[in-house]
């Protein structure tokens, strides 16, 4: 799949997750084979990008190319002063998130909210990629209502405007994450624009993956939730579409060293207080996939040092438990 001057090395991306697509795990993502991992949302206020949450959204050194960045706002020339200093600090495309529908992003009408508002869309949309010298890219969901699903609305004001791809989460605003993910709006939007289309939603298990593919006729899947506790899902999934066979799963001992280097580098990063908590997340997510109990999680999150948690992991990951939860 191309993005402006970007060949992606796969057609399976990373979806942005506010607090949980940080740099470790956009790197273990792409290390596993994503072809992209943009950041969590960003806020258009340059004026709070000096907060450490902040900084940790932008591009980092190393960072596997191309590097993504989301910004969120609702206004034009907020967002493209935004654009402008995410690419001075590294971003090689510029994402506009009108897919979230959280409230602190919705009360400001940014996100998903947005896509009430056409014309403000187009002006931000025009802002963003004028100032913009990197290809820039939207993410939206279906619509604002089920009773409003106005996706293509958007992807023709999109493509009139020199955004580069589009990806669509399958629900509306409304439906929050509720339900089921559909596809016929975005295989919709799919035939109602030139540019390239990623489907978004429930891709979970290999059959959503082919289906999704043939039933849209998308360019590529961008993948969240599943991705949690399981980063190398993205290299299985690969060979799953170059083969059409779902190779082996990784050893335990291949996913144990996985998930240290993961955690030892939320460390890293984050420093000790912020690092260890930031952790506890993805070893819950990662030792619920491996099929350890929550007393087991429970033992884990005691610990409050970065030398600690690793080494009380490390000893549960020496006692595998009987199965494994894919
Ligand atoms: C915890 C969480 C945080 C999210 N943060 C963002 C975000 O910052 N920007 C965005 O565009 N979408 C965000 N999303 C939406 C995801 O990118 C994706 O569209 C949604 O989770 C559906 O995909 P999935 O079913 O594969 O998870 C978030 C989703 C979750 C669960």
């Amino acid at each position: 799949m191309q993005i402006g001057p970007y060949t992606l090395t796969s057609k399976l991306l990373l979806a942005p997750m506010a607090g949980i697509t940080d740099p470790p795990f956009r790197r273990v993502c792409k290390q596993f084979g994503a072809g992209l991992a943009t950041s969590e949302m960003l806020t258009s206020d340059i004026n709070l990008w000096d907060s450490k949450k902040s900084t940790h959204r932008l591009p980092h050194a190393g960072e596997a190319e191309p590097r993504s960045v989301q910004i969120a706002g609702t206004d034009p020339k907020m967002m493209a002063m935004a654009a402008e200093l995410s690419i001075e600090k590294g971003a090689q495309i510029i994402d506009i998130n009108m897919g979230c529908p959280a409230k602190k992003v919705c009360n400001k009408a940014a996100g998903s909210a947005l896509m009430q508002d056409p014309e403000t869309v187009k002006a931000i949309i025009k802002a963003v990629t004028k100032t913009s010298s990197v290809p820039v890219t939207l993410k939206m969901r279906t619509g604002w209502s089920r009773k409003n699903r106005n996706a293509i609305e958007i992807a023709k004001i999109a493509e009139q405007h020199n955004i580069s791809a589009l990806s669509v989460h399958g629900r509306t605003r409304q439906d929050a994450y509720l339900g089921y993910a559909e596809y016929e709006t975005i295989r919709r939007v799919k035939s109602a624009v030139q540019i390239p289309v990623i489907a978004n939603g429930d891709l979970r298990h290999k059959e959503d993956l082919k289906f999704v593919l043939d039933y849209t006729g998308v360019d590529g899947l961008m993948i969240g939730r599943a991705a949690q506790g399981q980063p190398w899902i993205f290299q299985r999934y690969n060979k799953l579409l170059e083969t059409g066979v779902l190779p082996a799963d990784l050893s335990f001992d291949q996913k144990s060293n996985i998930i240290i280097d993961h955690i030892k580098h939320i460390h890293l990063l984050f420093g000790e207080k912020t690092g260890v908590r930031i952790a506890r997340k993805h070893i819950g997510w990662y030792l619920q996939k491996l099929g350890y109990s929550t007393e087991i999680k429970k033992i884990i999150f005691g610990y409050q040092h970065p030398e600690a948690q690793v080494q009380a992991l490390e000893n549960v990951l020496g006692n595998p438990p009987n199965e494994e939860k894919v």
